[in-house]
């Protein structure tokens, strides 16, 4: 008896901390989307982000109203549905690069159960060539894919990126040799200002470009 009012108390105390994590539904794609993220909450095994980084980005987009967004190392596409679930309210669209075929394909397979294949051109490549050939403008990117590219990745994007966007990396927690050199240029810049995301655990920085050079 008393186990089964642990294991109450165990759910209630599970949903209210979760429920928090999500947006508000407003229409039916919210509806869908919220139901996949929930559904497989527990269910991320490839190197993805966590609810709480997902979230993070998803605020990000809304609150600066970004809609040209690039995500360097897509998985299977976990913070991609974040991304586009934001870029569906702003009217924007993400660009998701992915090298392993597997995980590109199960990403795919991810965008359309959550619903939010429209907002996502998801591209199989080496992002080390796909992200210097990119054309036109972004004003988010999110970095998320070999750590010791990460300054390249950036020196690639940033005549790319729009004033007021904002160019973003994960795991910066990490202590990572790459990660170092990426913050340590980043931070040096007089045009970009960078701040961490409290709530990540894995690491979030966030710098947004002040002005063009
Ligand atoms: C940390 S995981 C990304 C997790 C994803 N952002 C999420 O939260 O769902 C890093 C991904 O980057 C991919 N990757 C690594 N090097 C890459 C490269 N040069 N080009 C494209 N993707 C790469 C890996 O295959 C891996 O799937």
């Amino acid at each position: 008896m008393k186990l089964k009012y642990f294991w109450c108390f165990i759910i209630v105390l599970f949903s209210c901390t979760s429920h928090g994590q999500y947006p508000e539904v407003e229409n039916e794609l919210d509806r869908k989307v919220k139901s996949f993220l929930e559904e497989n909450a527990n269910n991320w095994r490839d190197m993805n982000v966590s609810l709480t980084d997902g979230r993070i980005l998803y605020d990000l987009i809304i609150e600066n109203n970004y809609t040209k967004a690039l995500e360097i190392g897509t998985s299977t596409g976990h913070s991609a549905i974040w991304m586009a679930w934001a870029l569906s309210k702003t009217g924007g669209k993400l660009i998701t690069i992915e090298i392993d075929k597997e995980r590109y394909l199960k990403a795919k397979a991810n965008f359309k159960k959550a619903g939010v294949d429209d907002y996502i051109d998801a591209r199989l490549g080496d992002a080390h060539e796909l992200v210097p050939g990119l054309p036109g403008k972004y004003d988010f990117v999110f970095s998320d894919a070999d750590k010791y590219w990460y300054k390249n990745y950036f020196v690639a994007m940033d005549p790319k990126l729009e004033a007021g966007g904002c160019f973003t990396a994960h795991n910066t927690s990490m202590g990572i040799g790459g990660v170092r050199d990426f913050l340590e240029y980043i931070e040096s810049l007089d045009n970009y200002r960078t701040t961490f995301a409290e709530k990540s655990r894995s690491g979030l920085s966030v710098s947004y470009k002040t002005a063009e050079k």
